[in-house]
């Protein structure tokens, strides 16, 4: 190959992740809502979800995952001079959760902050620290989707308690050469996109600058719905058209985990075999920005996502943004 045509990737050395203690079955949530187990598994696929304690926080759980992955990648704080971290529930306005995260670990160079594209929050945080690493401005990032959402809940709202629920996972990225081969380990493309005229459909009530109050998550399901699968499958397509490969190619595919039926029509229209999709709903519900990194660890863990395999990840949430990666392992 042309020595020319060497590029910069970013290549995944580890993953981790971290749920909260507490494990909330949908039999629970019927004593809270009028709702019932065979509505949530029948509409969502989702069977409990975690749910924090009040130590619990974001960076808490963020921490510990990270922890994790830089432990999977043989790795420790001193090797980190980059932290970007995805959430829309920090644990304060300011200063950013990712910093809290660099001191917990003991992190004490380079640059943290955090990044809000909600459910899109791990697609969109991937493409920038990709971006950082490709450019050499920095080494290794610790890239984290943490999120608290039990905290913004109306938990008297039927159609969204039932949905969501709390976690962490991170992975370690690592600045290496390759080849500009899709056969080259690391993130391949990154293809992101937002259209914020869908605010109203997928929102939180208040904020810093309008109520001065945290808010509370309001969605009309429906909609989100609508639109879901249109979006994910488009920057699906446009990572296979830009690296030239086919849904036949993928090994594997980890969505956003929103709900089952978005996931499963995603990959029937794109031909992607149902064998080769990593679902987590099940187990953790929509945990937002940490659901892509649960399902990557979980996914590592249990022997599935080997080297070298082609993994797509993709995500929708509100603004609306979404996004895909498709990363060779
Ligand atoms: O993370 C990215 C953003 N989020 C998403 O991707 C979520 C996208 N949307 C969805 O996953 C689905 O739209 C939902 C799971 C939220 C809802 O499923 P749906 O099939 O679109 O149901 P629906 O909203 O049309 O509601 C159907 C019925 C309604 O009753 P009526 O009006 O038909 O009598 C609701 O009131 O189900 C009722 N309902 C419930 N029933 C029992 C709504 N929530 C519940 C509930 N338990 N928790």
């Amino acid at each position: 190959m042309n020595e020319s045509r060497k590029i910069w990737r970013s290549v995944v050395e580890g993953v981790g992740a971290a749920l909260p203690e507490r494990r909330v079955t949908n039999a629970d949530l019927e004593k809270m809502v009028d709702t019932s187990d065979d509505w949530i598994v029948q509409r969502t696929g989702i069977r409990e979800r975690r749910l924090a304690g009040p130590g619990e926080t974001t960076s808490v759980l963020a921490t510990k995952a990270a922890e994790k992955a830089l432990a999977a990648a043989g790795r420790t704080a001193a090797d980190i001079d980059l932290i970007v971290l995805a959430t829309s529930t920090p644990d304060f306005t300011f200063p950013s959760s990712a910093t809290q995260v660099q001191a917990a670990l003991g992190v004490t160079r380079g640059a943290a902050f955090d990044l809000q594209a909600v459910c899109s929050g791990f697609v969109y945080a991937m493409t920038v620290a990709d971006k950082f690493l490709a450019s050499g401005s920095h080494e290794r990032a610790l890239v984290i989707g943490a999120e608290t959402f039990s905290r913004i809940l109306d938990w008297e709202d039927r159609t969204t308690c039932v949905l969501f629920g709390d976690g962490a996972g991170a992975v370690v990225l690592a600045r290496a050469q390759g080849q500009g081969a899709i056969s080259d380990r690391g993130v391949l493309t990154t293809h992101l996109r937002s259209d914020g005229r869908h605010r109203e459909k997928l929102f939180v009530d208040g904020g810093p600058s309008t109520t001065g109050t945290v808010g509370k998550l309001r969605m009309s399901g429906k909609e989100v719905f609508r639109h879901a699968v249109g979006m994910v499958t488009d920057v699906m397509t446009d990572a296979f058209a830009a690296t030239g490969t086919t849904a036949e190619d993928l090994d594997w595919f980890v969505p956003h985990q929103a709900n089952e039926r978005i996931i499963d029509a995603s990959a029937e229209k794109l031909g992607i075999a149902k064998s080769k999709i990593v679902k987590t709903v099940h187990m953790h519900g929509n945990t937002s920005a940490a659901s892509i990194p649960l399902a990557l660890a979980t996914a590592c863990e249990d022997g599935r996502i080997k080297q070298g395999d082609l993994v797509m990840l993709e995500a929708m949430g509100g603004g609306f943004t979404w996004g895909s990666v498709l990363i060779r392992w």
